[in-house]
């Protein structure tokens, strides 16, 4: 039996660029892993089942534990099944990156399970056909990522950091907030290595370019950010498609608007094992 932590994500920056004939859409953002997360315990077992503490959570073939489970099986001829508790502590359609989180974490759990020796990059690689967020979670916990999200540059850990998680009760659907982004039509903007330079001395804000459709289909998301930054945060912003806003610096992040509020950290991990809670 094993049991391991699934760390969140948050989006530092989010920059899109032109939609693709896959329909995906080309990106670069600075993810970062915090201690806001699930907890997997796995077992092996004659038979394949999913639990889950959260009954809204589905627990069926559609879940991506489930999705990681197969692929591991198909992958590499395993016929190991499992016996899967999951402690749900991320919100869902948040933006917060917990589906691919469990996606990433139930890999890494086959790979010790089986004792197979399995590089890391390889589990990288096999991530991206279940999400493009997955392979992020196989860094050490920061990465400058590309492509559809699935092309991670591996960050040494910034400053340590602590962070607001607020989270709305209604969530938005990723595909939803990309479909808006396209009717929006704005002006699309590069980014390029000098630009993540330059974020990483400390000489670019945080931004996301999913917020504007995202407030576009929520309006009282806008609001929020609004009632956030007059709290007293340095920054508040829209992680990923939403609908979860993280706040840095030294703000008073009330109970209030129906949301729920976390504190949390910056988390990282060694080369060699998973992620820890805090
Ligand atoms: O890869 P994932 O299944 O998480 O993506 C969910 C949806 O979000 C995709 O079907 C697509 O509509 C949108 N998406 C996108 N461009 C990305 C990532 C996601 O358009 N880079």
């Amino acid at each position: 039996m094993i049991t391991l932590f699934s760390p969140a994500k948050i989006n530092l920056f989010l920059r899109i660029h032109a939609k693709r004939a896959d329909g995906y859409h080309d990106l670069s953002s600075l993810f970062q892993t915090i201690t806001l997360g699930d907890m997997l315990t796995v077992s092996v077992s004659d038979r394949e089942v999913l639990r889950c503490d959260d009954p809204s959570i589905p627990t069926d073939a559609h879940n991506l534990i489930l999705k990681a489970t197969r692929l591991f099986r198909e992958k590499t001829g395993s016929s190991l099944l499992y016996e899967i508790d999951l402690v749900k502590r991320i919100p869902t359609k948040a933006g917060l990156g917990g589906g691919s989180s469990n996606a990433a974490t139930m890999l890494w759990a086959c790979r010790a399970l089986t004792k197979m020796a399995i590089p890391t990059q390889t589990l990288m690689k096999w991530g991206s056909e279940i999400g493009s967020d997955v392979p992020f979670f196989f860094s050490e916990g920061t990465a400058f990522c590309t492509g559809r999200g699935e092309r991670v540059l591996c960050l040494p850990p910034l400053e340590p950091a602590k962070v607001w998680i607020v989270s709305p009760q209604e969530g938005l659907p990723t595909a939803e907030v990309y479909r808006r982004l396209q009717s929006l039509a704005g002006d699309r903007k590069t980014f390029n290595k000098e630009d993540l330079n330059a974020f990483l001395t400390g000489n670019l804000a945080c931004f996301n370019d999913l917020e504007e459709p995202a407030f576009d289909i929520n309006p009282k998301l806008g609001q929020l950010k609004k009632e956030l930054q007059n709290s007293g945060f340095n920054q508040v912003l829209l992680s990923g498609s939403g609908s979860s806003f993280f706040c840095l610096g030294d703000g008073k992040a009330k109970s209030a608007l129906d949301c729920a509020v976390v504190l949390a950290h910056f988390l990282n991990r060694t080369a060699s094992q998973w992620y820890a809670p805090a």
